[in-house]
Order: C-alpha cells, then sequence, then structure tokens
C-alpha cells in the first residue's frame, strides 16, 4: 500500500493550521516521488493556496499515517467550506459525504455513545445550510452518493436524499436536522442482527425475517436515552418500516398514526435500497424503480408523498417548488409515546 494518499485540496480552508504535512506528487512511469509542500505546524496561507494554483498542481498529497487528522480537519472545518463562495457544489458535496462516511463508520462501532450525535447534529445542520443555501445541491449531491447497501453508505444516502427531499416539501429547517438525523441512524439497530442474515444472497426465511424485522427497536434502545437526539428522529428509527395500510412492522400502524416524517423514510428507505447494489439483487435504474413503489408496492407509501417525490426526482421544470407560504406540510408535534 502506498505511503501517500492523495487528498482534495478543496477541504483545506485558508489561514487554519493543517495539522498535518502536505506533499505534491513528482516524476511519472512509477518512478515518483513525494516533495513536502508545507509542515502541519504551518498556516495554509491565501499566499500558499496561489502557490498551488498558478503551479495548477491539481493534487495535494497526505502521508497515510495522517488520514485521521485530515478527517477530522475536514470535519471540523466543515462550516467554513460549505460557507466558503470560492468552492463549487460539487466540491462542497464531496467533503460532506467524506465527513459522513466517518462519523458514520465510528458510530457503527459504539453506537450506544452519546458523544457522536453531537457530530452527527453539526453535519446534518450543515447539509441543511448547503442544500438550502445552493441551488446546484440536487445535482451535486446525487453525484457524489454512491449505490452501495452496505449500512454506512445506505445510512448518508437516505439522509441527503431526505434532506433534498424534505426542502423540495418545504419542511422548516428544524423539521429538516430531525428528518436528516433520523435517517442517518434508522438502520443502526442492522448491527444487532447476525451478518449471515444481512448479507444472505436469497430470500429470507421466516426465523430470519423475525430477526431483521428486530432492528428499528434494537435501534432506538441505542439512542432513546440521548436525551440530544429529538423524539421526532426516534419516531423515524421505529417507524421506518412501517406501512400506509398497516401491514408493516414493528407495530402494524398505518396511516396518520405513522409519524410524517417516518412516511417520507419508507419512501427514500425503499429508493435507495432498491437503486444500489445488495446481496440478493443488483441495482435497478430510478424510473423502474419508481414505476415498481408505484405500481407494485403502493400499499406500503403515502399516495400524495410518493407522488411529491417522483415529482422531485423528474425534472425540475415540471413544477414549482412550494413557497414558504405555500408549504404543503407541517410536522405535527408529538410526544414520546414508545
Ligand atoms: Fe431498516
Ligand atoms: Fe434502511
Amino acid at each position: 500500500m502506498s505511503e501517500y494518499r492523495a487528498i482534495t485540496k478543496n477541504a483545506l480552508i485558508e489561514n487554519t493550521k493543517i495539522e498535518f504535512d502536505l506533499f505534491l506528487k513528482s516524476g511519472s512511469n512509477g518512478h515518483s516521488s513525494y516533495i513536502l509542500f508545507s509542515c502541519g505546524d504551518e498556516l495554509f496561507s491565501p499566499e500558499r493556496r496561489e502557490e498551488l494554483i498558478s503551479r495548477n498542481e491539481q493534487k495535494l498529497y497526505i502521508s497515510t499515517k495522517d488520514t485521521d487528522k485530515y478527517l477530522k480537519y475536514q470535519e471540523n472545518n466543515l462550516k467554513h467550506v460549505i460557507e466558503d463562495d470560492t468552492k463549487s457544489s460539487k466540491e462542497k458535496s464531496k467533503v460532506l459525504y467524506h465527513v459522513a462516511e466517518n462519523i458514520m463508520e465510528e458510530l457503527l462501532i459504539n453506537p450506544k455513545s452519546g458523544q457522536h450525535t453531537e457530530r452527527i447534529s453539526a453535519w446534518v445542520g450543515n447539509t441543511v445550510h448547503h442544500i438550502l443555501e445552493d441551488d446546484n445541491t440536487f445535482s451535486s449531491l446525487f453525484e457524489v452518493i454512491t449505490h452501495d447497501y452496505r449500512i454506512c453508505t445506505h445510512s448518508i444516502n437516505t439522509s441527503v436524499i431526505g434532506l433534498l427531499f424534505g426542502s423540495f416539501l418545504s419542511l422548516k429547517p428544524q423539521e429538516l436536522n430531525c428528518l436528516g438525523t433520523g435517517l442517518l441512524l434508522h438502520d443502526i439497530g442492522k448491527i444487532t442482527v447476525p451478518s449471515t442474515v444481512i448479507n444472505k444472497r436469497g430470500r429470507l426465511t421466516v426465523d430470519e425475517f423475525n430477526e431483521m424485522k428486530k432492528h428499528p427497536k434494537a435501534g432506538l434502545d441505542f439512542l432513546d436515552h440521548i436525551s440530544s437526539i429529538d423524539i421526532q428522529s426516534l419516531e423515524i428509527i421505529i417507524q421506518h418500516h412501517e406501512n400506509n395500510d398497516g401491514t408493516g412492522y414493528p407495530y402494524g400502524i398505518g396511516g396518520s398514526d405513522i409519524h410524517l416524517l417516518a412516511h417520507i423514510s419508507r419512501i427514500i428507505d425503499v429508493y435507495d435500497a432498491m437503486t444500489s447494489d445488495r446481496p440478493y439483487a443488483f441495482a435497478k435504474k430510478p424510473f423502474p424503480v419508481l414505476a415498481e413503489m408505484k405500481n407494485e408496492m403502493s400499499n406500503c407509501f403515502d399516495p400524495e408523498l410518493l407522488r411529491e417525490f417522483i415529482c422531485f426526482l423528474g425534472p425540475k421544470d415540471l413544477r414549482k417548488k412550494p413557497g414558504p407560504e405555500n408549504t404543503l406540510y407541517s410536522v405535527p408535534s408529538v410526544t414520546r409515546q414508545m
């Protein structure tokens, strides 16, 4: 394995201490060497940035042993990246995605720890800010999400798609925060399900499916003692497999007994699963998936929300985005009843 890895220089913020050495690569045909560009204790000044631009350096490198420091640096400076007008929408979306991957990987190792909630809330807040302030996030965020069904990727994808859709529905920022957090955490309980069941290539047996059905409750058990997680995010975790006609799990509730954010999550969850490669099925293209959701799975979803979702993914000029004075949905206030 190489001792160096390329990083996106767009994650570097002027006038910050980078805290790891930066290198430039020189040479070609398998004879490359890495030359020190700046030391970790140096400030990344505007002059240094200009130097990179004038030399037309596309890539910077760090030592692989500094990867954790780099990930931490990206996360600590996420707000600056999102608010930086010199960076493109895609550059910002890429940094957001990397940061989410790092948070989720650490969270999956220790899901009961409350120490990740502040990081999750900062990530969701920055993603909401990015979506609300930048008209290009629909394409830039969809470009960076991958089609892979590991818990980590699926959780980030659903959160990103959910926030874009929630913004399309004109949900309030606080509701978006709950939606983004709930979706990021919705499948956390799957780490209690045996990997033989999670990764099985064929149809699940009744017993295996019963094991799988425990994950919403297991997720809630991990998180409901953490007071900083909003009740509405917990509703998503426990209700994201409930169907509109009452045939879902764990409680078999339906219609208006399902929280609006959980209805939204049900749609996003199925859409991301079916458009991703899973152990038992290849990814399908968006249009056939939407057709299948509408024609063969309509019992699962709130029909009005599914119609909105199809409009949201369709050509942007199909309909006008509703303004705040014309908000289609408002989230009811809820009390903890689980
Ligand atoms: Fe799930
Ligand atoms: Fe899921």
